[in-house]
């Protein structure tokens, strides 16, 4: 698939984005473990919390579904897995095969976890470590998926995070669920928290003491019944969309707005951007509200380091985009981590964003943006990342000229409806199908 994008003049209206992909996978994986039955609507129905749905079910777990967005999760009990009768298939997902890897780790019987190439290049030694030193057996193909996981007694161990990684923290926070003891895990930055907002929620006992959190074994956990809310990373694209094109206006109702996921709110703000988040309640002890924006008259360049980076290490491809229209140098540090995303994120958003005019120069742990630069029309590809995709989709509406962003079908990984929503504002996006 193709996307045909041309210049917007001004995207305006109020549109809700599905639901949120990190609370998505949990609260389905965490509610097949939970005893009874967890009501999860909202819940998004995209390619990588499909791999985990398929999962949950080969792991003997029955899930119903009365609609799409809304499952009915029959959890098992902390005991509940049964030995699944083929290979997990994590598809693309690496939050599927990391937080199954921890999971897993509680269990006495073997199991194999496969993922398609993108993942099978994705690392999978920093999960692997911490589970071993826990007493599990994980064997990984040299560093990399297919992983074979087999559990049992688990001990519970402190274990410092080499890098700031939700996914390999909350692995080891439910392999902790098993463990004789507590279990600690030290961040060199907070990562996003939602294993610990929501394990917390269903009665496990967790608690965050500055950069360390610990969690205790558990006999049980509690079932959860929520609407999923929207996902700020997905909002994120919608947001910069309304921002960069002149007359624009754009809300967002009902999004996640976690401040462990809001890293480019702040940043897009401190760099003049006219974006508001207005908090309205909450879903599974985590805050949902709005987001709103108007279109930028002018945006400062901005220097992203440190413990900003896991706060928006997801929007970097959009936040790339973003920069190219801020006066001055915008530099992203600290940030190697986006070298082992469903893409070399680094390399890929520099590469596409050079062929559409922007000055941007690759570092090994990030990137340099010199702005304003006016962009033009060209075709450019996704590497098979969604949200290189959907960047480089906004990136077109502000083009001259047209762009085509080839290979686009991964935007279904995490926002289905993204070409029909970015229409409902206004713009002008063709999809073609392309025949190989
Ligand atoms: C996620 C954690 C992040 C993020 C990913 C989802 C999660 O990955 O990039 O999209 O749901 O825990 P890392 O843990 O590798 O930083």
């Amino acid at each position: 698939m193709r996307l045909r994008i041309r210049a917007a003049t001004r995207l305006k209206g109020t549109m809700p984005v599905p639901g949120d992909k990190s609370l998505s996978h949990r609260a389905l994986l965490f509610g097949a473990l939970a005893d009874g039955i967890s009501d999860l609507k909202g819940w998004l129905p995209a390619a990588d919390c499909e791999a985990t749905l398929r999962c949950v079910r080969a792991l003997g777990i029955h899930v119903e579904r009365p609609a799409w967005e809304h499952l009915i999760v029959h959890g098992g009990g902390l005991k509940g897995f049964r030995p699944a009768p083929a290979p997990l298939d994590c598809g693309g997902s690496g939050t599927t095969m990391r937080l199954l890897m921890g999971m897993l780790a509680g269990f006495p019987f073997p199991s194999t976890l496969v993922g398609n190439p993108q993942l099978s290049r994705r690392p999978m030694e920093r999960v692997a470590r911490p589970l071993r030193q826990m007493g599990a057996e994980v064997i990984t193909t040299e560093g990399h998926a297919p992983v074979y996981v087999r559990g049992g007694s688990l001990q519970g161990i402190r274990y410092e995070l080499p890098m700031a990684s939700a996914q390999v923290k909350s692995a080891i926070l439910l392999a902790g669920l098993y463990a004789d003891r507590p279990t600690m895990v030290i961040e060199p930055a907070p990562s996003r928290d939602h294993t610990e907002r929501l394990l917390g929620a269903m009665g496990a006992s967790i608690r965050r003491d500055g950069n360390a959190v610990t969690i205790e074994p558990a006999e049980r956990l509690r079932p959860v019944s929520m609407t999923i809310p929207g996902d700020p990373s997905s909002a994120a694209f919608l947001i910069a969309a309304a921002l960069l094109v002149p007359g624009s206006w754009v809300q967002i109702p009902g999004v996640l707005l976690n401040p462990t996921r809001l890293g480019w709110v702040d940043a897009w703000q401190a760099m003049g951007a006219p974006i508001r988040a207005i908090p309205e309640g909450e879903a599974g002890g985590e805050p949902v509200g709005h987001l709103q924006a108007t279109a930028a008259s002018c945006l400062q360049a901005i220097e992203i380091a440190g413990a900003m980076v896991p706060r928006m290490i997801d929007e970097f491809p959009i936040f790339a985009v973003v920069a190219t229209q801020a006066e001055g140098i915008t530099q992203v540090r600290d940030a190697a981590e986006l070298r082992v995303k469903e893409s070399d994120r680094i390399a890929a958003i520099a590469a596409e964003l050079r062929r559409m005019g922007a000055r941007i120069e690759e570092h090994p742990d990030g990137f340099t943006v010199y702005g304003p630069t006016p962009l033009r029309g060209a075709v450019v590809h996704s590497h098979g990342d969604h949200r290189l995709a959907m960047a480089l989709t906004v990136a077109g509406l502000i083009a001259d000229g047209e762009t085509l962003v080839e290979d686009a079908a991964c935007i279904a990984d995490s926002f289905p409806g993204f070409v029909e929503t970015m229409q409902a504002l206004g713009a002008e996006i063709e999809v073609e199908t392309v025949y190989e």
